[in-house]
């Protein structure tokens, strides 16, 4: 284990993925062996947050391609980063709120009509604009409505 690995409390394994997804960057010596700059730990500790509150590793990624590898992310940058997450996040949050309302009404009734169950109201709907994830198609569903103002 290496010392960024135990300082931040991430496996060497979680470091070179980190490293192969262009998440953080690593110098190499001339023996061929790794070394991270300083400053990776505040990066790392970003994407660790991140992580916590549920987003992707593909989502950080394409928010910490915003911040440049060679130095640590400042204050403003994680001010932003957070802002941006915590939009995501509501949206998120609302969405499931919708799929459990749904479902709520789904208890003891056991229909699972196409006409009439929410949730298979709601598949049918989906499903009809393409295959992919239905809780990602909702996310986007709520977005483009919060974009046009209801
Ligand atoms: S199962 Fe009957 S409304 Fe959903």
């Amino acid at each position: 284990m290496t010392q960024v690995s135990r300082r931040a409390g991430v496996s060497a394994s979680a470091l070179r993925f980190y490293e192969a997804r262009g998440l953080i960057e690593a110098h190499r010596t001339p023996g061929n062996q790794r070394r991270y700059p300083r400053h990776v730990l505040r990066r790392l500790a970003v994407i660790r947050a991140a992580q916590a509150v549920g987003l992707s590793l593909a989502e950080v990624s394409e928010a910490l391609a915003t911040v440049p590898l060679d130095r640590p992310v400042t204050r403003e940058e994680w001010a932003r980063l957070s802002r941006s997450w915590h939009d995501t996040l509501d949206l998120r949050i609302r969405a499931l709120q919708q799929l459990r309302d749904g479902l709520t009404g789904c208890i003891g009734c056991g229909c699972l009509s196409q006409q009439t169950c929410p949730l298979r109201n709601a598949e049918d709907r989906l499903a009809a604009q393409g295959a992919g994830p239905r809780f990602l198609d909702a996310v986007v569903e709520l977005e483009e409505r919060d974009r046009a103002g209801g």
